[in-house]
């Protein structure tokens, strides 16, 4: 293990540009909101300082209505190595009536809430360091004001949850669970952009251009709007529960740094309460052990299963019937896939499974991550285990790829990509 240790301290510090990590170098070479708040949670064991400084960044490109932006564009980086970059998303300009700083230049979209979470947990590596630097005290006004955000301003169902207006915005951008609803979408013309993510990923590995052209569409028609929740009329929009489930992490994790400040907890423990009965009601399938997507448009859920679907087994206080049928599903022929132990994207056994590309059945490491503290938490040991060592395993033996092929453990994506080296530097602790 200390070789590994060294060997994912090593990508950290290749990927840190002296003020946050990049995903990747080739593929990803901004801030991305979520990546940092899980390379935050792997940093934290290495310099409790940097991950203070990661999420800081990211807090530093806050919107005024409480949104964090999913991506926060470094200047120094080229116009032309990622799309869409900065001159599409137009965010100082087009965002000023949603509240976009005018600098840094971000993207309008936001990324599933692992922040108060991370926060929390950094402060915890060293509190003493997070009070000398104001660390947590300065964080809580922030994350609340996102979650604030997220629970009025995104709770388009009315139903208590937040929406995602966006496939990037859960981050599983090309999942099978939003096929449905994006068929509804008119793509942008091919010749309207380039994607830059093909000079480096194996268009095998990536979303298809039909894919990129409704990304864009939705990405321009919400640009169009301002930004502005209460202007656009999404012509996407979906309840995640990965995203939600994080949510309510979030809200226990800022219940916890409340105390820590000598502040009242209370609305929080109530917000999480509310957030895990609204998800329990809108998201819960008891019939297919596993929670589902809902889909605004026509106020149903999706039909395709998921890992998101199993990722709130790390809610506290679930019922104990829930949690059992979680990891039933979870040791069940839709998500066990004994050779590499991680847990796929998507059911092996679903009609559009493709152990390749991207969201549509490659394991990944983050996902499995939040699985195993769920399966920690709610005390089912040998589970927890099995998984930590693929997650060890296939970590070393892709060199921290982006994502692997569930079956056969094949590296996928970009390597030395920088949440999966944190977290196994998490699982290593
Ligand atoms: C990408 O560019 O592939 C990301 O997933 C979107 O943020």
């Amino acid at each position: 293990a200390p070789d590994l240790r060294r060997a994912a301290a090593r990508v950290l510090a290749a990927n840190w540009t002296g003020a946050s990590t990049v995903p990747s170098r080739t593929l990803y070479p901004h801030q991305w909101s979520w990546d940092s708040a899980f390379v935050a949670i792997g940093l934290r064991h290495l310099s409790a300082h940097r991950a203070q400084r990661e999420l800081e960044s990211l807090f530093a490109a806050q919107w005024a209505d409480g949104r964090l932006p999913h991506i926060v564009f470094n200047p120094a980086v080229p116009a032309d190595a990622y799309f869409p970059s900065p001159d599409f998303w137009r965010s100082s300009r087009a965002g000023r009536a949603a509240g976009a700083p005018t600098a840094p230049e971000t993207s309008g979209i936001v990324q599933p809430p692992v922040h108060a979470l991370a926060a929390w947990l950094v402060h915890g590596a060293d509190p003493e360091l997070s009070r000398r630097t104001g660390f947590l005290h300065r964080a809580y006004p922030r994350l609340t004001a996102w979650h604030d955000y997220l629970l009025t301003r995104r709770d388009l169902g009315g139903g208590g949850l937040a929406a995602a207006v966006h496939p990037w915005e859960p981050g599983t951008d090309n999942s099978p669970c939003w096929d449905r609803a994006l068929a509804r979408v008119t793509a942008a013309p091919p010749d309207t952009f380039r994607r830059a993510d093909l000079d480096h990923g194996h268009p095998h590995d990536r979303p298809t251009d039909l894919d990129y052209g409704r990304y864009v569409r939705l990405a321009g028609d919400y640009r169009d709007a301002g930004y502005d929740d209460r202007a656009a009329r999404p012509a996407f929009a979906v309840e995640d529960p990965c995203f939600n489930a994080l949510l309510i992490a979030g809200e226990h994790a800022l219940a916890a740094a409340a105390r820590a400040l000598g502040r009242d907890a209370a609305p929080h423990t109530a917000r999480a309460a509310a957030l895990t009965r609204a998800l329990l009601t809108r998201l819960w399938d008891a019939e297919a052990g596993l929670f589902r997507v809902r889909d605004l448009g026509p106020d149903t859920l999706v039909g395709e299963r998921a890992v998101t679907g199993l990722v709130p087994l790390l809610v506290p206080h679930l019922p104990p019937g829930v949690a059992h049928a979680l990891r039933r599903t979870l040791a069940g022929p839709a998500f066990a896939a004994p050779a590499t132990r991680l847990v796929p994207s998507y059911d092996l056994t679903g009609p559009a499974f493709d152990p390749q590309r991207y969201w549509r059945g490659p394991a990944w490491f983050n996902t499995a991550w939040l699985i195993h503290r769920g399966l920690r938490a709610h005390g089912f040991r040998p589970d927890a285990d099995r998984l930590r060592h693929g997650f060890l395993a296939e970590a070393r033996r892709s060199r921290f790829a982006e994502y692997v092929d569930p079956v056969t453990g094949a590296a996928r994506g970009a390597r030395h990509f920088s949440w999966t080296a944190a977290l196994a530097l998490d699982l290593l602790h």
